[in-house]
């Protein structure tokens, strides 16, 4: 779309790095299906229809006060980090034989280091994914001020991915990423989702910022 000789981007739902049915046992494919082909794709549409409609208001095709600015920006949020989330989360996971076990590298040093060890880092990460209310994430994020590697929660998809504060591991908590399989258990579907974290994906994005 072209706005006053302005260029606006569109989003694109990229492909799964693997085939749909890839991380079962611990997540199904009727679960990749629905989250991936249904809510990921319906934040990529509704972002590109919120994008249509923002441009409208910048162009000046529609009247001040005909319009929720905060609504659409608040759409705009929700939408678009959801589409970036998810992008990040596709890629976070591996079929098992990849993913799952133990991290090496310069992630598993500074587990070690600032948690004393994997199994307490996992067990606390656990801890905090299993108590968040209602609907959310819980992420590992590398503090690039003090180079702490922070465990940080946050409701809905109302994160902001601070360029300082960048995400090096993720869980979804919506009830769309496990309901299907795992009903309420959703401590169930966190200690599924350890067996498919791909460890080299973490330790990719923690090396940019060493
Ligand atoms: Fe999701």
């Amino acid at each position: 779309m072209e706005v006053n000789g302005i260029e606006l981007k569109k989003y694109e739902l990229k492909p799964l790095p693997y085939n749909i049915d890839a991380l079962e046992p611990y997540i199904s494919k009727d679960i990749m299906d629905v989250h991936y082909n249904g809510h990921h794709k319906g934040y990529v549409n509704t972002s590109n229809t919120l994008i249509d409609r923002f441009s409208k208001i910048v162009k000046g095709d529609a009247q001040t006060g005909t319009y929720d600015i905060q609504g659409v920006v608040r759409g705009l949020v929700f939408n678009i980090n959801g589409h970036k989330l998810h992008s990040m989360f596709w890629n976070n996971m591996a079929p098992e034989g990849k993913g799952g076990g133990a991290p090496g590298g310069k992630i598993a040093d500074l587990i070690e280091k600032q948690y004393g060890s994997f199994d307490r880092f996992k067990q606390l990460f656990t801890e905090v994914a299993n108590s968040l209310p209602g609907t959310g994430w819980t992420t590992l994020n590398y503090d690039t001020e003090n180079g702490n590697l922070q465990i940080m929660t946050f409701e809905n998809h109302f994160q902001n991915q601070l360029a300082e504060l960048p995400i090096l591991m993720l869980a979804d908590e919506f009830e769309h990423a496990y309901y299907l399989q795992y009903k309420n258990k959703r401590t169930d579907y966190i200690s599924a989702w350890w067996n498919v974290i791909n460890w080299s994906d973490v330790e990719n994005k923690l090396r940019k910022y060493l």
